[in-house]
């Protein structure tokens, strides 16, 4: 199939009714507790690190004052183990006192004040993962309305202690009773994932007229092999999962652990690459306050987000499988755009991987070529032109291309490398209903 051909089924086969609450048109981006922070409720001797209102307002600090509010993390996400054992006289969940001794509302205002939105965590069954008080069908309504009263942004609602029956019922039924608040927020379901992810057991059609995303598959963990393990599932199952995103509705191959201790730099890239090529909600699990200044620059590189963030929502896919080891991954972009990503499996040294435009079905001539990672221009590259990429073990590649015709009609003048430096790129990205023009 032409370049062109492909992009068109791709974006018709997008299901256009996604869950009406307005909500994550892109994907979603912000922090998110949980693999970074787990269940650590020992604020006696790990006062920095437990689950607690201070680690929360730490993080929010971070996000707004270190330049992440800006480029697009803005949610920030309690997970389990925040609440207190035993719901109040009136059956509402509470929050710890201990741990949070002003409460989920002040925590929900301090996080507003800072431009920033404030997530929280529930799992439909009789307990959380963590032990936990879960949200049985009889508390649905009563959740949904401590939420909303709360000033929450965003519900993630797990799925353990509970089987197949009851989150049919249970998932939809809390979409409804969030929806019946009044207040916009995000949802979040990890339904597919406790159902092994894939049809018939699970309805990717359902999912995406109830939740805003949904986790398709097991959680991460800080480790490469983790991520190797969510990329195959993710893209050998693409012809299933990638159809059923777009604008409102995502699946979440879970986490950015960037940052963290189980990736090396290269490897970070990759997962960012592979992450924004999956059209994957972008929330870290990492300790903003030490972050490295290397993991920064790649969490915060604003091609990278640019793609991640394109408007049309068109996941990307998994193209060629080469025996050498070297993977290439597209996905459609605005604009006639589109983002390739060379990737090494091999564990020897850079591999110097040869192809062109042509073998990848781009047929429009003459195409702009900017390097994500190395945040420069490459010069013009007519399609049928051979190139060399040079791929590092474990690490990527990454360009945005745009056909140089299309470029100067469009865009005039203005120099495409100053385009995708500056925040400008963001907002080109996201900017208008362009044709589909490749
Ligand atoms: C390019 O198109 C041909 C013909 O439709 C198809 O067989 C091939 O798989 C495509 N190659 C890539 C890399 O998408
Ligand atoms: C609730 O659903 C209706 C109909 O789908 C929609 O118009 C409305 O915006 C939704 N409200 C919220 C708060 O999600
Ligand atoms: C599923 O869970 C519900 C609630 O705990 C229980 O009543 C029901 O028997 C369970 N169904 C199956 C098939 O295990
Ligand atoms: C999946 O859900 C959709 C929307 O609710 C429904 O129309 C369709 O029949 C379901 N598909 C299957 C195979 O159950």
């Amino acid at each position: 199939m032409q370049r062109s051909a492909l992009i068109l089924v791709l974006a018709f086969s997008t299901a256009t009714l996604a869950l009406d609450n307005g909500l994550m048109r892109t994907p979603p981006m912000g922090w998110l507790a949980w693999e970074r922070f787990r269940c650590d409720t020992d604020c006696e001797s790990d006062p920095q690190n437990c689950i607690s209102e201070t680690l929360f307002m730490d993080m929010a600090d971070r996000l707004s004052e270190d330049g992440w509010r800006e480029l697009g993390y803005v949610y920030i996400n309690i997970d389990d183990c925040w609440s207190s054992m035993a719901r109040d006289n009136q059956g509402r969940l509470q929050a710890d006192p201990e741990r949070f001794p002003r409460g989920i509302p002040h925590l929900a205002r301090y996080v507003h004040d800072r431009g920033l939105k404030l997530g929280i965590y529930g799992d439909l069954g009789t307990h959380t993962c963590g032990g936990y008080p879960g949200t049985t069908l009889d508390k649905v309504q009563i959740d949904a309305q401590t939420f909303a009263d709360w000033g929450i942004d965003m519900l993630k609602l797990d799925g353990c202690y509970s089987n197949a029956t009851y989150q049919e019922q249970g998932y939809p039924m809390m979409s409804k009773a969030l929806n019946a608040t009044g207040r916009p927020i995000g949802y979040s379901c990890s339904w597919p994932a406790y159902q092994g992810g894939l049809p018939p057991k699970v309805n990717y059609t359902l999912l995406g007229q109830i939740c805003n995303l949904w986790r398709n598959y097991g959680d991460i963990q800080d480790s490469w092999d983790s991520v190797l393990n969510i990329v195959d599932w993710f893209f050998n199952n693409q012809d299933v999962l990638q159809p059923v995103a777009g604008p409102g509705q995502w699946n979440d191959p879970d986490m950015l652990i960037i940052g963290d201790f189980g990736l090396s730099m290269d490897q970070s890239r990759s997962q960012m690459a592979l992450w924004a090529i999956m059209a994957a909600p972008l929330f870290m699990s990492n300790d903003l306050r030490t972050i490295s200044s290397g993991a920064r620059a790649i969490l915060q590189n604003k091609a990278v987000i640019g793609i991640n963030q394109d408007h049309l929502g068109i996941q990307g896919r998994r193209l060629i499988k080469e025996k050498s080891g070297i993977e290439v991954y597209w996905r459609p972009l605005s604009k006639g755009a589109s983002a390739l990503v060379f990737f090494s499996r091999r564990s020897d040294m850079p591999y110097r991987y040869m192809t062109s435009l042509k073998m990848l079905n781009y047929t429009l001539g003459v195409y702009k070529v900017y390097d994500v990672f190395s945040e420069k221009p490459l010069p013009e590259l007519k399609d049928s032109t051979d190139f060399v990429v040079s791929v590092n073990p474990s690490g990527v590649v990454m360009w945005y291309v745009y056909p140089a015709a299309e470029w100067r009609k469009e865009a005039g003048p203005s120099r495409f490398s100053e385009k995708l430096r500056g925040p400008k790129f963001h907002r080109y990205a996201n900017e208008v209903d362009a044709p589909l023009v490749l």
